[in-house]
Formats: C-alpha cells, structure tokens, sequence
C-alpha cells in the first residue's frame, strides 16, 4: 500500500486532490496486474436467429439507458401476473437494503404454473430425462404440473405443518419432485432453501440449522455415472449436526425415485421419517390457493462460500427476483413458449433455480432436466437426448463442454440436433474450448451468450445480447440492461476501457434480482458487498453504494468485459464455488493438523482444482494414511466436490513475520509459477523445501499462469 499511501500524502499536501499519477507496476498495485491476450474475432448471430429473436428492437436497449433507471425494470416486471401493481419501482432510502415494486403483491407459483393454464395446459412444462438410458423420459404438462404443485403444498401446509415465513431445507437430487416441491412451498410463501444433492449430510445439516428449518425434505436415492447413490443415509446425518448446532428437526419427508419402492438400506425414523408418497395419497387433487406475497418476502435462501468458513445464506426476494430472471430468460436465453430449453445446471445451484426452474416456467417454456452426468454412459449421451427431445436452446458450463471435447470431440456431428441459441456459464471459457462449442456442438449454426453473474445476482450480469450484440470468445461481454458496471482499482481509481489493465468490477446501482440480504446477518451483507467502495457508510444516495463482486475483470476498447477469476478465498472448481476456509476448517478437524493452507491449482477440465497444504503437531508421522484422513474429513464434512487434488504434508508453512500464511506462494508452487519476492518471509527458507517436496525439484523454469492464481491469497 506504500504507493497509494504516497499519493494521498501528496494530495493533502497541496490541499486539493490532483489527479492520480500513473502507478509504477510495483506489488502495491497487484489489481491492477496487466493482462495480455490477443483480440479475438467477432462472430455474428444468424438472419434467422435474429429474425425470431426476443431481443432484436435497438429501442429496448435505448430503454434500459442509465437515464431511465430504475423505471426501466417495469418492463421485466410487466411479465409477471400481479395481484396488485406495485407503487415504486425502487426504494433506495436504506441502503444497501433495497426495495423493489414496493407494494407490489404476487405469488411466484402461480406465475410459473396457474396463470398458463388457459392457454398451454397440455403443454409440457418439464421433461425429465432418468440417467439410465433404458427409462423412458417424463412429460410433465403445466396441467400436471398444478395438480402435483397442489397436492405437495396441501401436504406441506397441512401433514408437515409449514405456514407462511417459515424456512425448509430441500437436499434432493435432480429428479422433478424437486421443482415441484420448491414450487409447492413458493405456493405457500415457505422459504425454501435447496442444497446441492452432492453436498454431505453434514453439510446440509449445518445450513438447516442456519436458516432453522424443522422439516427437511430428502429423496431416498439416485443414479448418477452408472451407479446407485443411496442418499437417505445422509438425512441422519444432517438431523445429528443440525441438533448439535441448536436445531431440531422434527420431519424428514423422503421421496422415493420410484414410487412404491424404498431403495435405500437406512432405515426409516418412527415418528420423524415420512415417505411422500404415502402421506401424499390423503391430499389426492386437493387444491391450495397460492398466498398472495409481498413483492419483498423472501422467496428462498441459497447458500455459499465466502471468505469466512461459514457459507452464507443468500436471501432472495419474491418480487425482484422473479421479475429478472423471467426478463433475462426472455431476452438473453430467447425463450419462448414453443421452445425446447435444456439447461444442464444442477436444480442446486444459483443457476438450477433462475434457469432452470424460475425463468423457464415463469415464461411458460419447456424445461429439460436430467438426472445424471454428461457423459454417461458416453459423451454421446448429451447430443443423443438433444436429438431425440429436439432441445433447441442448450445451456451448460465451460468444464462440461471441456469434458464433452475431451471425451468425444467428434460426436455431435453424429446427431441430427439443431440448437439456436447456447450458454455458457460459471467460470471462464478459453477462447479454443468458446470455438469448439460454436463449431461443433452448435454446428455453427447456434448463438453463444456467455454468462456472467453470481449466487447473491440472482441473474446475468454481463452477455451479449444474442441477436444485437456480436460474440468474441472468452468474453462476457457488455453489461445486461439496466447494469451499470466499473472497474476500479485497490485505490478506488477507474481503470479505464482498453488500457489492458485488471481490477475490480462492481456495479455502480441497484438491480431487482440482487439479494436482500445475507439471512441473519445484515452486517455481513454490507461489509461483504457494499464497504470496500463505499465512501460514505451515512449516505441514503445508491449512487454511494457499488456493489462489489469479488472478480478481477478487464474492458476491452469495444466494452467487453472479460472476467478473470475471484479475487478472494474462494476457488472457482468446475464452475462451482468452494470456499478455502470452509475446507481448511475441515482439515483442522483432525486432531492430528496443525496448520492447513487450501490454494487453486490449475486443471485442464476443471478450470481449478484445490491442493491443500497442512503441517502436522510434534510427533505426528506423516503417513499416507494421514493423507487419506484429511481427504475423508474433507469429504464428510463438505461433500465429495471439494474433494482436493493432492494433500501435501509440510514440516512448516511459509509465513510472514506476523505469522500469517503466505498462500500465494503456496499457489506459485503448486503451479509451478514464481514464487516472487519471498526474503521478507519469516522463514524463506522453508520456500525451497516445500518446492523440491511438490515440484520433485529445486528453482527451475516457471509459468507465466493466469491472473486469478498470481492474485490469490493477497490481502485486500
Ligand atoms: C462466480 C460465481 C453464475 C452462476 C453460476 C456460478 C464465476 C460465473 C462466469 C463467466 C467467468 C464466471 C465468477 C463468479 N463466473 N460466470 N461467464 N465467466 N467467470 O455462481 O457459484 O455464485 O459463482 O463464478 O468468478 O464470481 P457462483
């Protein structure tokens, strides 16, 4: 910070502030790293995709101009059916608690179900496609659709006793009874919040016992690569830690994959265990009308890691959220009524839930689940189901499609299967992956928008504009309507288009899909999102309050943004975010660790991967058994995804001389990059030693690596 201090000396010395000089490239400066890659070319969407396009009209985007925020939002929420209109658009008198379509009342579940009726009852509003390729795929129709909706919410309402605000934790796999029972509890203005099917009992029994809720909702089992996953056995789990942290469950409804058939060896609980399908034959064709909702309510809480250990539960509202992911649904995935969409997200994620769930049927679209992965029982198998359902949007992340190439780069020429429009989403896309999708999975024939946006956003933040804006690979893009974003350095200076330089993209406003808050901790939302460049903590104007989202990002000269990575302690693994806190902590479980340290390694398929580093107490024998100790807390308290590449048993960390440990040179080592400046260490020497342990060698030839790993772990 020597520079930036330096130059505020300066300015109050002269009295007035003095435009800043420009920063040497010293380590004080290390947002501001540049980043060097070559333009890409321009592609260009189709006169036929334009032609039909949702978004082809110039005047919308005039719309959305910064001069009419936030009346601009109107348009996204007119989507929606209101029970009654809203009286203002947007109240930003407490930031950043922000209010959208103030007195607005609406119900998210006759949105996305009641209202279609008149016109598309018979119209299928998911298809669920079973892993195992012998089982015929499901329609569910809108009509279908109602009566199950109808028949769970009776069951919630009436046999689980849940009323309106009340909170419920859903840990199911990707089977339809998992919409239909978040649609269910949006009927009646439960809270759901669903954790990823792939997350450990433990796990979800923390985050049941953050949000409190008292019922939990499971499913007994899945397929998932070919085998059977028994997944009852972790609602045991989930109640036991939820009871130690305080929370008492009382029901554990659990949904069988085939009705009439448990296939699970955990046995049932007397008392607390309820199989859905039998308490549901009391509520056959009972109907509940949905609970008309202020625009504001909370419509679900989806947690995520941050920099602390403790995932936090992202509260989404009603109103806002609802609006925007139907707006971004319509004019970014181009959906319409007729349209076949696939997204193949987990129902688990952020994504799942706007892309999936709410977007999609708020629009009256067809949405495609699948249960399984990708490439079972081969990498055929995603173009096999496009074909055979005739998906015509297709919607996935970058590590599936560097799955996909690897595993079959020649198979979707195989198929007859014509996509529109494809999304990629979660994590950078390199430029050679972006050109294999357009060429070969989307015949060069489909459109690309390349997504990005967050868990606490609700919706995209930065795409192209499918028919109006041309695509470059490995490029977001501009910013969606109505966001405002900019890029700014650890001082607060604007780093400017085209100067080829990095820093921190925030949002300069409000939008009606970001979260309301963190869920039982408002401080936490601010100081998170909202204090980093926030220049007056007094101040009721938003224009004072730019949202901070964590990712280094560069703006090109054509104002494209291209996202490069968290810049905190989170590691971005197969598009999904995994806290390194949380997994150290699970490491320091064991009695055995001393010190633990997680950092990113670089991996062709995932994008990142996590190694962890730990040092062992006096006397421990590091043993490979240990190794395999600290993988299985790792599993246990977590889940199988943040299971780590390597565990290095270290004698020693290396350290400042205020004790604290040094990732980044950790993360230099691990991607074989140069460590830097490490004399001022406490103990440099320990640098060499951990390298020739990791790296087989001493000091050799280094990587140049790209710009989120040289930032990890910086004190910012
Ligand atoms: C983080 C958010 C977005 C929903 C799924 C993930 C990274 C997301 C992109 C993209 C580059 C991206 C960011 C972000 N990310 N989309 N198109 N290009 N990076 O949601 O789990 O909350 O993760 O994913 O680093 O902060 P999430």
């Amino acid at each position: 910070m020597a520079v930036a201090k330096a130059r505020k000396a300066a300015n109050k010395a002269n009295g007035k502030p003095k435009p800043a000089p420009s920063l040497p490239k010293t380590k004080e400066n290390e947002a501001q790293i540049a980043v060097h890659w070559k333009e890409e070319e321009y592609f260009h969407p189709s006169p036929k995709f334009i032609g039909q396009a949702n978004l082809n009209d110039p005047a919308m985007v005039e719309r959305f101009s910064e001069t009419n925020f936030p009346e601009c939002f109107r348009a996204y929420a007119e989507l929606l059916h209101w029970d009654q209109y809203w009286h203002t658009t947007l109240d930003a008198s407490n930031p950043p608690f922000w209010k959208w379509f103030v007195g607005g009342k609406l119900n998210a579940c006759y949105n996305c179900v009641d209202r279609h009726l008149a016109q598309y009852k018979n119209k299928a509003a998911l298809i669920f496609v079973p892993e195992p390729e012998g089982e015929a795929a499901t329609v569910i129709t809108y009509q279908e659709l109602y009566r199950r909706v109808n028949e769970v919410a009776a069951m919630l309402r009436d046999f689980a006793g849940l009323k309106t605000g009340d909170r419920v934790t859903i840990h199911m796999p990707m089977i339809p009874e998992l919409p239909i029972t978040m649609l269910a509890c949006a009927r009646l203005g439960v809270v759901h919040s669903v954790v990823f099917g792939g997350f450990s009992g433990e796990a979800c029994g923390l985050r049941a016992a953050d949000s409190g809720s008292r019922v939990l909702i499971y499913a007994d089992g899945y397929h998932r690569n070919g085998k059977w996953v028994d997944h009852k056995a972790s609602a045991d789990i989930a109640v036991e830690t939820a009871k130690k942290e305080g929370q008492s469950v009382d029901k554990v409804l659990i949904w069988k994959r085939y009705p009439g058939h448990f296939r699970s060896e955990s046995p049932m609980i007397m008392g607390r265990d309820f199989f859905v399908d039998e308490v549901l034959k009391d509520y056959r064709n009972h109907v509940v009308a949905p609970v008309s909702q202020d625009a504001e309510a909370p419509l679900f809480l989806m947690y995520t890691s941050g920099t602390t250990g403790k995932p936090k539960g992202c509260q989404h509202r009603t109103g806002g959220y609802l609006a925007y992911v139907a707006g971004t649904s319509k004019y970014y995935q181009d959906m319409h009524p007729t349209d076949v969409y696939w997204c193949m997200a987990d129902i688990g994620w952020i994504t799942g839930h706007s892309y999936i769930v709410y977007g999609p049927l708020a629009l009256a679209a067809t949405s495609v689940l699948y249960e399984g992965v990708p490439q079972f029982p081969d990498a055929g198998r995603p173009w096999r189901i496009a074909e055979r359902l005739d998906v015509n949007i297709f919607h996935t992340s970058p590590t599936a499609i560097r799955m996909l190439r690897k595993a079959g780069g020649d198979e979707p020429n195989k198929y007859n299967y014509h996509f529109k429009h494809m999304t990629t989403v979660g994590e950078p896309i390199e430029p050679e992956v972006w050109r294999w999708y357009y060429d070969v999975v989307g015949k060069k024939e489909a459109v690309i928008v390349d997504t990005w946006w967050q868990t606490e956003t609700g919706g995209f933040l930065c795409t192209t504009k499918p028919a109006l804006d041309p695509m470059k690979p490995g490029s977001a893009g501009p910013p969606a309507l109505g966001i405002y974003p900019i890029i700014w350095d650890e001082e607060g200076k604007e780093v400017r288009a085209g100067s080829g330089a990095a820093g921190n993209i925030c949002i300069r406003n409000p939008w009606p899909g970001i979260m309301q808050t963190i869920w039982g901790s408002p401080e936490r939302f601010v100081n998170q999102y909202y204090k980093k460049y926030n220049k007056d903590p007094q101040s009721k104007d938003w224009r004072d309050w730019p949202y901070y989202a964590a990712d280094g990002a560069v703006l090109a000269a054509d104002g494209f943004y291209r996202i490069l990575g968290r810049v905190d302690d989170v590691i971005n693994v197969a598009g999904h975010r995994l806290g390194t806190k949380e997994v150290e902590s699970a490491c320091l479980s064991l009695p055995e660790v001393a010190e633990a340290a997680v950092v990113p390694a670089v991996d062709d398929i995932k994008g990142r991967v996590p190694v962890v580093y730990v040092s062992l107490k006096p006397g421990i024998a590091p043993t490979k058994q240990m190794q395999d100790k600290v993988t299985s807390a790792i599993e246990t308290m977590i889940g199988k995804i943040a299971r780590p590449k390597t565990i290095h048993i270290v004698p020693d960390m290396p350290k400042t001389r205020s004790g604290k440990i040094m990732r980044r040179v950790l993360a230099a080592i691990s991607n074989q990059m140069d460590t830097g400046d490490i004399t001022t260490l406490a103990n440099p020497d320990i640098v060499e030693q951990i390298r020739i342990q990791v790296q087989g060698r001493s000091r050799g030839p280094v990587k140049e690596g790209p710009e989120d790993i040289k930032m990890f772990g910086d004190e910012r």
